[in-house]
């Protein structure tokens, strides 16, 4: 399987709403093509895990990378992988995950991992186990 995560850019229109049925379109796809993952927004930046058979993650990535809610996707991670992070959420979207705003919006800037983002990165990551983290 194909474990990808990106950071890009949201389109600063946003709102409420529009972030609720973007989270339950992605979910209900995703369940449909057997992709999971999480998503994180801190009003300016989001933050994607999408993990999956190789061609569905491809795919989707294709979809959202032309979605004009957002732009700059820039992938961080990404990695075959044998077990899913985030297998029991079709699309989780934390948002309480609010500690991290700044270390986000860093990230984004920065448009790569750096070591500074570890809690930032572990604690994402934690969102999808047991008690989750964040
Ligand atoms: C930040 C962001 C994350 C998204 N995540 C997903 C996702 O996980 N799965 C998905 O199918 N679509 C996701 N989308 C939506 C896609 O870009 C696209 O609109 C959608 O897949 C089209 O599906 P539809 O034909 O059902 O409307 C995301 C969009 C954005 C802006």
């Amino acid at each position: 399987m194909l474990s990808v995560i990106y950071v890009s850019v949201a389109d600063p229109d946003l709102g409420p709403a529009d972030i609720a049925s973007m989270v339950a379109g992605a979910q209900a796809n995703n369940a449909r093509d057997g992709l999971t993952g999480a998503l994180i927004y801190n009003g300016q930046n989001f933050m994607q895990l999408l993990e999956g058979p190789v061609a569905g993650v491809e795919a989707c990535l294709a979809r959202i990378r032309a979605d004009l809610r957002h732009h700059g996707m820039i992938e961080v991670r990404r990695r075959l992988v044998d077990v899913r992070e985030f297998a029991d959420f079709s699309m989780l979207y934390s948002p309480l995950f609010r500690a991290h705003d700044e270390d986000l919006s860093r990230l984004a800037a920065r448009r790569a991992l750096d070591p500074q983002d570890e809690r930032l990165m572990s604690n994402f990551l934690g969102l999808g186990r047991p008690g989750g983290a964040g």
